[in-house]
């Protein structure tokens, strides 16, 4: 398998960063719900900081990932139709978005809140914006409607993952798993 993508397969590094980022969401989305549903404690600021450092590494990887994209081919979608092709794109470019969106709003929430960040106990991150509870009242609206928005397109987009490979029986999962 090779490291980069082909016309008709993804990369293992493409591959790679997918399923990597998939893993983090997976556990970042409980771990959110669960750090918010803690009385205020030294557990929940320690699950806050673990849910606040995978976030930024989701992040990260974001970046790395959109580079790769940039600079690579985009294996091409086959046997679809137009109408197809183009949902298709407008749901990962929303994925693409929220991933962006997320770590960002949850950011700003942190800093208008006043709360330092310290990315695993170890990386202290400068604050995006001063004290302001108004501020931080919105991003943490932005935060949840961000992750409402990602639990219906992230449903959307295993269903259409699923149909190709037990419905349609195409390579359009099997192309994306090692
Ligand atoms: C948090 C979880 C996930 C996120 C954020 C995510 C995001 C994405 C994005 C943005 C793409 C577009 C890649 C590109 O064109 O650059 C993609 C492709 C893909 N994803 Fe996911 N995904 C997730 C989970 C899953 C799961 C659980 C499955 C399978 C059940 C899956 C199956 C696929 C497949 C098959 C493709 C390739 C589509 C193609 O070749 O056109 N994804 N994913
Ligand atoms: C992929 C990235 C992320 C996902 C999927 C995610 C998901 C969630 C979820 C499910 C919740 C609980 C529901 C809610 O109130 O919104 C939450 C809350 C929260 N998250 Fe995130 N999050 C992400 C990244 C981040 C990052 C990077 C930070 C900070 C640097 C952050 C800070 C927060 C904060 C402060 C809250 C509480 C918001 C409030 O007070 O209502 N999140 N997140």
């Amino acid at each position: 398998m090779s490291i980069g993508n082909t016309a008709d397969q993804w990369g293992l590094l493409s591959k790679t960063l997918h399923w990597l980022t998939a893993l983090l969401i997976f556990i970042q989305i409980p771990l959110g719900f669960y750090a918010e549903s803690l009385k205020l404690s030294a557990l929940k600021m320690d699950v806050f900081i673990w849910h606040k450092s995978v976030g930024m590494l989701v992040f990260l990887l974001l970046i790395l990932r959109l580079l790769w994209r940039i600079k690579s081919t985009i294996p091409e979608a086959f046997g679809i139709s137009q109408i197809q092709r183009r949902l298709g794109q407008l749901a990962h470019g929303l994925l693409y978005g929220l991933m962006v969106l997320l770590p960002i709003s949850g950011w700003i929430t942190s800093s208008a809140a006043n709360i330092p960040i310290k990315l695993f106990w170890l990386i202290p991150l400068p604050a995006l914006v001063g004290p302001d509870e108004a501020l931080k009242a919105l991003a943490a609206e932005v935060h949840e409607t961000c992750v409402l928005v990602l639990l219906v397109t992230l449903l959307v987009h295993i269903g259409a993952a699923l149909r190709h490979h037990l419905l349609l029986r195409d390579d359009v999962l099997k192309r994306m798993w090692f």
